[in-house]
C-alpha cells in the first residue's frame, strides 16, 4: 500500500534525519513508528503526505510515484491527526469535522449524517457535541474530534503523529480502545506515531522501530517482545517487560509441595493419605528424600487384600521426572509425552523438590495474568 524506497532526508550537508529507509506499510494494517525523540518517526510520517520531500528516494502509494502527483489531492485521501489538533476555535464541531467534505462539495446532507455518525463513533453524542465549540470540550473529547475529522472525508490512510500523548492516562487508555475499536469497522491504513512503548504494544499490528534515523527492528509486538533484535531494541522495550513477557517462569516458580511417603508404609496408610490430601497417587522418598517410585490408587486397590505388602511393593519404579533447571517447555513435553498427569521435579542429587501439574500450571498462569493485569492497571 504504502512503500519507501531508500528514503533519506538530509537537513544539513552532514545530518541524515533519516538514512535509506525501506519500508512497506500493509493495506489495513496499523503500524506504529516508535522511537527516541529525534529519531526521525515525524519526518517519516509527514513524508507520505508531502509535508516533508525525502532527499533521495522514493515514496510509492498503491504503486504510483506519490512525488509526481498534486500534493493537495493526495492529502484528501489522507487524514491527519496531530497532538494539538488544532480545532478552528470559531467553528462547531460539526463544522470542523465536516471542513474537509465540504471542501470537497459533497452534498451537505450526507456529510452532515456522516459527520453524526462517526461522533458516536467515538462516543460524542451529536446531539450535544455537534453544535457546541471546541473549548467547550475537554481534551480527550478534543482529540476525539481530531479522529474523526480525520476521517470525515473517508481516506484509505490515516496519518496520527502522538496524537494521544498530551492525554492524561485515563483518556489515553479510552482513545486507544476506541482506535482499536474503530479500526475494527473501518480498517484503514494507520501509520501512528509515538514514543510509548506500552501504547505501541497494545495498539499495533506492526512495531517500526527507529533510532538515529534508521529502522532497528519491524515486526509484530509480540515477535519483537520475544525476540528483540539488538541491546537498543532490548532497553528501548525495557528490561522488566521483557522479564514478564517473554521469559518462560521457571519451573521453581510452578511447582507444588509434593505428597509423600515412605516405602515401608502399608496399603491403608497410603489410603488414608490420600483421601486426606486429595490426591491419586504418592510420591514415594527414602529418608534422603530421594525419589524412589511412585503409588497410585489404582495399583493400591490390586493389591489391597494382601496385608503384608508395603508400598515398595507395589509401586511404579522408573517414572518420567524433570530437573528443575530444565524450562516449563521441556518439563510441559515431558507430559504430554508420557500421558502423566504430573512431573515430580528433583534436583542433581535426585532429591524430590516439588511437583508439577497440570492444576499447578493453570493456577500460575492464572496468578501471573493477575499480577500483570493489576500492573498494567496502575502504570
Ligand atoms: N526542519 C528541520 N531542520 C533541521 N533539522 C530537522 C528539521 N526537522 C527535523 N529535524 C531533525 O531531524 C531529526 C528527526 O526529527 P523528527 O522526525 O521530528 O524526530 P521524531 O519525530 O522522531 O522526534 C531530529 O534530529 C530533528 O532535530
Ligand atoms: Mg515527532
Amino acid at each position: 500500500m504504502i512503500r519507501f524506497e531508500n528514503i533519506s532526508k538530509q537537513y544539513k550537508s552532514d545530518f541524515h534525519a533519516l538514512k535509506n529507509i525501506n519500508l512497506h506499510i500493509k493495506k489495513g494494517e496499523l503500524i506504529v513508528l516508535i522511537g527516541p525523540s529525534g529519531s526521525g518517526k515525524t519526518t517519516t510520517m509527514k513524508m507520505i503526505n508531502r509535508l516533508i520531500e525525502p532527499s533521495a528516494g522514493k515514496i510509492y502509494i498503491n504503486g504510483q510515484d506519490i512525488h509526481a502527483q498534486d500534493p493537495v489531492l493526495l492529502r484528501r485521501n489522507i487524514g491527519y491527526v496531530i497532538q494539538h489538533i488544532g480545532l478552528l476555535p470559531h467553528m462547531t464541531i460539526a463544522e470542523n469535522v465536516g471542513l474537509v467534505p465540504r471542501l470537497q462539495k459533497r452534498d451537505p446532507q450526507s456529510y452532515l449524517n456522516r459527520v453524526h455518525e462517526l461522533l458516536e463513533m467515538v462516543h460524542l453524542d451529536p446531539k450535544i457535541y455537534a453544535t457546541r465549540y471546541p473549548s467547550e470540550l475537554s481534551g480527550g473529547q478534543q482529540q476525539r474530534v481530531g479522529v474523526v475529522r480525520a476521517l470525515a472525508a473517508d481516506p484509505d490512510i490515516i496519518l496520527m503523529d502522538e496524537p494521544f500523548s498530551a492525554l492524561d492516562p485515563i483518556s489515553r487508555e479510552q482513545l486507544q480502545d476506541e482506535l482499536l475499536r474503530l479500526q475494527e469497522t473501518i480498517h484503514k491504513t494507520i501509520v501512528f506515531v509515538t514514543h510509548d512503548i506500552d501504547e505501541a504494544i497494545k495498539i499495533a499490528d506492526r512495531i517500526c522501530l527507529l533510532n538515529h534515523g534508521e529502522i532497528v527492528q519491524i515486526n509484530t509486538p509480540e515477535q519483537i517482545l520475544r525476540h528483540p533484535a539488538n541491546d537498543f531494541v532490548r532497553a528501548f522495550i525495557g528490561e522488566s517487560r521483557l522479564n514478564q513477557v517473554v521469559n518462560l517462569p521457571s519451573l521453581q516458580e510452578i511447582m507444588v509441595k509434593p505428597i509423600v511417603s515412605r516405602p515401608n508404609r502399608g496399603l491403608t496408610e497410603a489410603i488414608i493419605i490420600m483421601q486426606k490430601q486429595k490426591v491419586d497417587s504418592l510420591l514415594i522418598v527414602d529418608k534422603d528424600n530421594k525419589l524412589l517410585g511412585v503409588a497410585g490408587v489404582w495399583e493400591i486397590h490390586q493389591h489391597f487384600q494382601d496385608e503384608s505388602l508395603t508400598l515398595a511393593d507395589i509401586m511404579t519404579l522408573n517414572v518420567p521426572t524433570v530437573n528443575i533447571s530444565e524450562s516449563l517447555a521441556d518439563a510441559i513435553q515431558l507430559i504430554n509425552q508420557n500421558k502423566v498427569a504430573y512431573l515430580p521435579v528433583l534436583n542433581d542429587q535426585s532429591e524430590l523438590l516439588g511437583v508439577i501439574t497440570r492444576a499447578s500450571l493453570v493456577n500460575f498462569m492464572a496468578k501471573h495474568l493477575e499480577t500483570r493485569s493489576r500492573q498494567e492497571g496502575l502504570a
